[in-house]
C-alpha cells in the first residue's frame, strides 16, 4: 500500500535525457574547469552521473543545472559536488607495487645519497590521491622499508584530488575491505586497527601524511606545489585530452627537485606529451626523472 507513492515520486523526478547541446556545453564547462574531457561516446556516463545530482536537487532539466553551476548563486559548493559526480576514484592499497619498490630500493637510496649529509626530509606528493590509500602505502613503506635503513630521515607524504567527498575519506583514514584486498598480511596487522569490518590507519602513518583540496588543471594553485623527490600522478591523466595532459605534466615537471621522479599509470604514457624527463624502464614499471 505504501510503495505506490514512492515509485511515482521517483519517476516524476527522474531527469529527462541530455540534449546534444547541452550535453557540448556541459562537457566545455567540466574541461574549461578541470582539464577532464567527455568524448562523444561518453554522453550516456556524463548524463547518469549528473542526473543524480539533479535528483538530489529535485531538478529535472540539465539546462537548469547547466546555469546553477555557471551562473547560481550557490555555483561555488555546486562545482564541489559536480567533481565528486564525475571523477573516477576507484584505488587501493598497494594498487602497483612495482612502482612501490622502486621507488623504495632504487629511487629513494638515490635521492638521499645526493641530499646534504645527515638529516635530511623527503617529500612525495600523490597527485590525485583519491581517498589516500597510495599516500597512505607510501607511508608505511617508509615505516617499514626505510626508516630502519635510514633512521635521521623524515618523510612529509601530501595527497591532493580535485573531488572534495575522498579527500574527507582520506583524512579520517577508514576504509573497507575492498580497499586493503592487495595489502600485504604483515602491513595490514601492524598499519591498521581492524573493527566491524573497518579498517583505521594507525597514527605513526597518518601523522606522515596531510590530504588537500587540489584541481590538477588550476595553474596558480599547481605552482604553489614545490620541492618533491618523488610524484605519482597515476590513473588520472587518461581522463585529459592531449592540451590538459602537457599542461599538467609541465606543472608536475617543475613541481619536482633537480633528480626527483614521476610515476604515472601503468596503462599511461608522456609519448608526445613531455620531453623533458628522462626515461628509465625497470621491468615491471618505468619512472620518469628530472635531471
Ligand atoms: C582513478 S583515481 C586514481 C587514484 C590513485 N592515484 C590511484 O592510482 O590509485 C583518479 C582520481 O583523479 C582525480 N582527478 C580527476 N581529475 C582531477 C583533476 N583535474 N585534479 C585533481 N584530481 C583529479 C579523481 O577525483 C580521482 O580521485
Amino acid at each position: 500500500m505504501n510503495a505506490q507513492p514512492v515509485i511515482v515520486s521517483s519517476l516524476l523526478n527522474r531527469p529527462q535525457t541530455m540534449s546534444d547541446a547541452t550535453f557540448r556545453e556541459m562537457r566545455e564547462f567540466i574541461y574549461q574547469k578541470t582539464g577532464i574531457y567527455y568524448q562523444d561516446n561518453k554522453k550516456y556516463l556524463l548524463e547518469s552521473r549528473i542526473s543524480k545530482r539533479l535528483q538530489t536537487l529535485r531538478m529535472d532539466r540539465f539546462e537548469e543545472y547547466l546555469d546553477l553551476i555557471k551562473f547560481g548563486a550557490g555555483r561555488e559548493e555546486e562545482k564541489k559536488h559536480l567533481f565528486d559526480a564525475i571523477t573516477i576514484n576507484e584505488t587501493y592499497f598497494f594498487r602497483n607495487e612495482p612502482q612501490f619498490d622502486i621507488m623504495e630500493k632504487t629511487l629513494i637510496p638515490e635521492i638521499l645519497k645526493a641530499k646534504a649529509a645527515g638529516r635530511s626530509k623527503l617529500r612525495v606528493w600523490s597527485a590525485a590521491s583519491s581517498s589516500g590509500e597510495e599516500a597512505h602505502t607510501i607511508a608505511m613503506i617508509f615505516l617499514e622499508k626505510i626508516k630502519p635503513k635510514y633512521p635521521g630521515v623524515e618523510l612529509e607524504v601530501v595527497g591532493t584530488d580535485i573531488s572534495p567527498s575522498v579527500i574527507e575519506t582520506a583524512r579520517k583514514g577508514v576504509y573497507r575491505e575492498y580497499s586493503v584486498r592487495n595489502m600485504p598480511k604483515n602491513y595490514l596487522e601492524k598499519y591498521f586497527t581492524a573493527a566491524d569490518g573497518r579498517y583505521t590507519v594507525v597514527e605513526p602513518v597518518r601523522k606522515l601524511v596531510r590530504f588537500e583540496h587540489l584541481n590538477l588543471y588550476d595553474q596558480p594553485r599547481m605552482r604553489m606545489m614545490s620541492s618533491f623527490d618523488v610524484v605519482f600522478c597515476c590513473n588520472v591523466l587518461i581522463y585529459f585530452d592531449a592540451k590538459s595532459k602537457i599542461q599538467v605534466v609541465s606543472n608536475l615537471y617543475d613541481s619536482l627537485n633537480r633528480g626527483g621522479y614521476l610515476f604515472i599509470g601503468y596503462a599511461e604514457s608522456l609519448h608526445g606529451i613531455s620531453s623533458a624527463f628522462k626515461v628509465i624502464n625497470f621491468p615491471k614499471a618505468i619512472t620518469y626523472k628530472k635531471e
